[in-house]
């Protein structure tokens, strides 16, 4: 007996192998981009989907509540603010993420990050570029020490993990940190201490943020904060741009309240190109890269296609997020 395949929307490109995999256990239509007639066809296409698989797209209940047959979304991402979560519950629809894969690469980012700010790589290669390297540099144009210095993590997750790896293995930090609570096993493997909000951004060199984005998060980082940081400090942010209050973050850059800041997320994205921002002469700015390697993204893809079959087959996905829509 032949049972009928169920019915994906991708909305990601894939590679070829595992574009193969997906379609030989499932009806694929694929939409190449979400510009507007990419979402006109995303809109066409829910009414018969079964699963979604994607990433960068807001899903909310004006979406999804064209797709009455849902049963389960991949995000290829390990955020998850794109989606209702109480919505997706509620109707029970499978929703999964893709954690770990990507948890050294994002860390990464955020130390070329740190290195970049501190070191001043980016406005000094552009130097080199623009053909005004005349001189040696002087005081002017030096960086400030990465070794040696206190590492204030906030979010002490995976990402916020492996960012202390780096910072006390391989640079000699003190890693402060702050979360919902503490973590012993990180204070024991890093020598971390554990610090309340306000300590830690009195305390820490560079504040790196690693937390996602939730209600509790959002807007957490504003004027009051940085007033808590001193004139040498560097402000990272890998996580999501709404954890920042970015109007009273640009105000401390240009007041020199902090040093400088290296930011891979920001409030809207991409981010305007008119935005003051990239006015600043101490804002490293990547265009939301913290995964985005060949390997990584491919590996982050896998996991997305490995939890959305095992979803459409009656299966609990090795990463559900939403607990509550598995039916025991
Ligand atoms: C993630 O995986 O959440 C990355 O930030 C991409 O959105």
């Amino acid at each position: 007996m032949t049972t009928m395949k169920k019915q994906v929307v991708l909305y990601k490109k894939l590679s070829p192998l595992l574009m193969a995999r997906l379609q030989a256990q499932a009806e694929v239509t694929l939409i190449e981009s979400l510009d507007a007639t990419g979402l006109a066809r995303l809109r066409e296409a829910l009414p018969r989907a079964h699963g979604l698989l994607g990433a960068s797209l807001k899903l909310d209940a004006g979406l999804l509540d064209l797709a009455p047959h849902l049963e389960a979304i991949a995000s290829v991402s390990v955020g998850v603010d794109n989606y209702d979560i109480d919505y997706l519950s509620e109707r029970r629809i499978l929703l999964s993420n893709t954690p770990d894969v990507l948890t050294e690469t994002t860390a990464d980012t955020g130390f070329a990050l740190i290195l970049a700010t501190a070191r001043r790589v980016v406005e000094l290669a552009n130097v080199v570029r623009a053909g005004e390297w005349t001189r040696n540099v002087g005081p002017g144009q030096f960086g400030t020490d990465v070794h040696g210095k206190t590492l204030g993590i906030i979010g002490m997750g995976r990402i916020g993990e492996a960012l202390a790896q780096r910072g006390h293995f391989g640079f000699g930090m003190p890693i402060i940190y702050h979360s919902h609570s503490p973590k012993p096993a990180v204070e024991q493997r890093f020598d971390a201490q554990y610090r309340s909000l306000p300590e830690l951004l009195q305390q820490a060199d560079f504040v790196c943020l690693t937390l996602p984005l939730t209600a509790e998060t959002e807007g957490l980082i504003g004027a009051e904060q940085f007033a808590l940081m001193g004139a040498q400090t560097i402000f990272i942010n890998i996580s999501r741009g709404k954890v920042v209050d970015e109007a009273a973050l640009i105000k401390a850059l240009r007041t020199g309240q902090i040093r400088a800041a290296g930011l891979d997320v920001f409030e809207r994205e991409p981010l305007n190109p008119e935005s003051p921002l990239l006015q600043l002469n101490n804002v490293v700015a990547t265009p939301h890269i913290g995964s985005a390697t060949h390997e990584t993204r491919e590996a982050m893809a896998k996991c997305a296609v490995d939890n959305l079959l095992a979803a459409l087959a009656g299966e609990r996905p090795a990463n559900l997020v939403n607990v509550r829509a598995w039916k025991v």
